[in-house]
């Protein structure tokens, strides 16, 4: 826990870097663009994320003539998982795309649904929630924490990772798994009876080397490219939960963008979240490619038995997450998931 005057000072420093941004956003000297978006993220540019944000940056600079510049800092180079959020709502950047594994700690606990485990059949599930009524609604509660919810992507479905082969249940007792900061992921952990240790994205690969913990889970993408390979001896493709993420930028900021600014750069995002989706297969299948060829670590598909006893074991994080998920929460899920 961080003490009271260190987080105090880490606010201060915040509101600086805030005060800077919005200056030099609206700098517009000769040659410099007149607006310049801070896009802020946390994994490597060779993701699907890493990708979308520098699509949306060739984008929005060709179609504004280079009066609006953007700025991506992939790999945490600014702000990490704990911060992001933060630095957004003070506007020390002006796009963030969390997990929506993130959003529960700030107070929307609802986006948490996406962590069930074995919830999404294929991403034509996933799609009915994200592209429907429900996706609609989860990005309406954004406001409440001064963001805009601008829309969904992918990554894909995650895979479970650790120095021992993951088959059955039984495998994961004791271990300390990196989970993302979701109640969901934590309580999914402990039905395996592993013991989930929350961490940020940029501090996993060190913790796993140092053995501070033992394994994880992550899409392919974000495994290769953190070189996780070089301190995991092996990985099962459970493809048991989904991850993706929201794209989100600070309502004061968004609202006093001229209208014709806002919809270049809506329309921009739009097409790059598109494109995400359609290369984030190919990006994890790359990934898993690479992976084999590197032959560090032992890929474990999993039989039909084994899919089935994994999916029992962790089938009560459903039924105990549900209150903090929100009932109703759980009741549009279901509708979204039944309409074919
Ligand atoms: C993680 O923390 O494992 C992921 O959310 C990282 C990311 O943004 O893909």
């Amino acid at each position: 826990m961080p003490t009271l005057s260190a987080a105090v000072s880490r606010r201060t420093w915040l509101a600086a870097l805030a005060g800077t941004a919005v200056l030099s956003r609206r700098a517009g000297a000769i040659g410099t663009p007149e607006i310049t978006l801070r896009f802020s993220h946390v994994v490597a540019e060779e993701t699907p994320k890493g990708l979308a944000a520098n699509r949306f940056k060739v984008l929005v600079e060709q179609r504004s003539g280079s009066r609006i510049g953007v700025q991506v800092f992939p790999n945490a180079q600014l702000y990490g998982d704990h911060d992001e959020m933060q630095a957004l709502q003070l506007g020390a950047v002006d796009l963030v795309a969390p997990s929506l594994s993130k959003f529960g700690r700030i107070g929307l606990p609802e986006f948490e649904l996406f962590d069930l485990p074995f919830l999404f059949d294929d991403l034509a599930a996933v799609r009915r929630v994200t592209l429907g009524p429900l996706g609609k609604k989860l990005l309406q509660g954004l406001p409440r924490q001064g963001l805009v919810g601008l829309g969904f992507f992918d990554n894909g479905f995650k895979q479970m990772s650790a120095n021992r082969p993951l088959r059955e249940p039984g495998d994961f007792v004791g271990l300390r798994m990196r989970v993302q900061a979701s109640r969901v992921i934590a309580a999914q952990m402990r039905a395996l009876g592993a013991h989930p240790v929350t961490l940020p994205f940029s501090e996993t690969r060190r913790a796993l080397a140092a053995g501070v913990v033992d394994g994880t889970e992550n899409p392919v993408s974000n495994f290769w490219t953190q070189a996780m390979h070089e301190v995991q001896s092996d990985m099962s493709l459970t493809n048991h939960g989904y991850l993706g993420y929201a794209v989100v930028t600070n309502q004061r900021f968004w609202q006093h963008l001229q209208p014709d600014d806002r919809t270049l750069i809506n329309q921009a995002l739009q097409e790059a979240l598109a494109f995400a989706n359609q290369i984030a297969d190919t990006q994890n299948d790359q990934a898993l490619q690479a992976l084999r060829q590197a032959g560090s670590t032992h890929i474990h598909s999993l039989t039909p038995g084994q899919r089935t006893r994994l999916r029992q074991a962790v089938q009560p994080v459903q039924q105990q997450l549900a209150s903090r998920i929100g009932p109703h929460w759980m009741k549009d899920l279901e509708q979204a998931l039944r309409q074919a």
